[in-house]
């Protein structure tokens, strides 16, 4: 071998690894899905920077048009109701145990937030512990979802429900675990008015854990469904309904009772590169017509995402901005 063939194959040895350290990074940090598009969602960047350890305190640090950035310092025990966030808003955890227990976020009519780093828990209905309403361009990323299910089914509402023409959400690396009726993307069967066109929604690297259904339930909209572990799904996983399209890709579905539905009132799904353990695909799925997405985007392959996804989703993780 030539010095310069070693040289050249030395260098592109430690390129190839440069690679796989990035990509693991980046994998994990980046902003990819349907928030990219509509000009690109930043949350708070470049605001100001409030620290907050009081309920008071949160809910008046989150409010208003103005970009902010509010890190949440430990627990704080919400009062059921919602914590309404305005415009260009980045809300993270700090550290590994931050977040809102007993109450919920809501993004009503509003763009550009994003909620990073949270440790969200039991919310009693009705508020959800995230809900996007009539809001575009929202970033849920790397956050722990919990509830129990020790209550009845509708004594928690949604861990993260988006309605009446929501649009352009990522919902990345997240885990969403011991619940009932888990994320709800269209609350209606009655609001196609508003819905359809609109509830454009990825979702990626995150796990299902221990839930009963909605991983999402979607109406109306376009899912892009990619690189989850639905980990024990009681009931149905992804519910595709009332005309929704979804593409649904190199995730893993793992003692699910059914992983994939259409039949209420005609959703629609299209499934490639997807690992089923422990569970059945219905054969009678109706295929539709979202085979691919306006965005760039790299799956990992679906024999990965179990490991990805068991070591990078959920809070405690990522715990600087994006
Ligand atoms: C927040 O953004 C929405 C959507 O662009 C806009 O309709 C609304 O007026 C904004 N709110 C404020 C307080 O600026
Ligand atoms: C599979 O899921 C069911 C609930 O649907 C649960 O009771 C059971 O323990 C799970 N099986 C395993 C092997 O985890």
């Amino acid at each position: 071998m030539k010095f310069s063939t070693f040289f050249l194959g030395l260098v592109s040895l430690s390129v190839a690894i440069a690679t796989v350290l990035d990509r693991r990074a980046v994998s994990d940090n980046q902003l990819f899905g349907y928030a990219t598009l509509n000009g690109g969602t930043t949350g708070g960047a470049g605001g100001t920077v409030t620290t907050v350890t009081s309920l008071a305190d949160l809910r008046s640090a989150v409010t208003g048009a103005t970009p902010k950035i509010v890190q949440v310092s430990g627990i704080i025990t919400g009062d059921g109701d919602t914590i309404d966030v305005g415009n260009h808003t980045t809300v993270i955890g700090l550290g590994s145990n931050s977040g809102v227990t007993g109450g919920g976020f809501r993004v009503k009519k509003g763009t550009n937030v994003i909620f990073r780093n949270l440790k969200l828990s039991k919310s009693p209905h009705p508020t959800d512990l995230i809900e996007l309403q009539t809001s575009t361009n929202i970033w849920v990323d790397h956050n722990t979802f919990t509830s129990d299910l020790d209550h009845d089914k509708d004594f928690y509402d949604g861990q993260l429900d988006m309605n009446h023409g929501t649009d352009f959400v990522t919902v990345s690396w997240n885990i969403f675990q011991q619940h009932f009726k888990t994320s709800l993307v269209g609350g209606s069967d009655n609001t196609g008015d508003e819905d359809s066109g609109h509830l454009r929604v990825t979702y990626h690297h995150n796990w299902f854990l221990d839930v009963n259904s909605r991983t999402p339930s979607i109406r109306f909209g376009t899912g892009h469904i990619y690189n989850n572990y639905f980990d024990n799904v009681f009931d149905s996983a992804i519910d595709s309904r009332d005309g929704a399209q979804t593409l649904v890709e190199s995730n893993v579905f793992n003692n699910v009772t059914d992983p994939i539905e259409t039949t209420l009132n005609g959703g629609f799904s299209n499934q490639r590169n997807n690992i089923f353990q422990d569970t059945t695909l219905d054969s009678d799925l109706a295929v539709g017509t979202l085979t691919s997405v306006p965005y760039t985007y790299a799956t990992d392959a679906a024999s990965a995402v179990v490991a990805a996804v068991t070591a990078s989703a959920g809070a405690a993780i990522v715990t600087s901005l994006p």
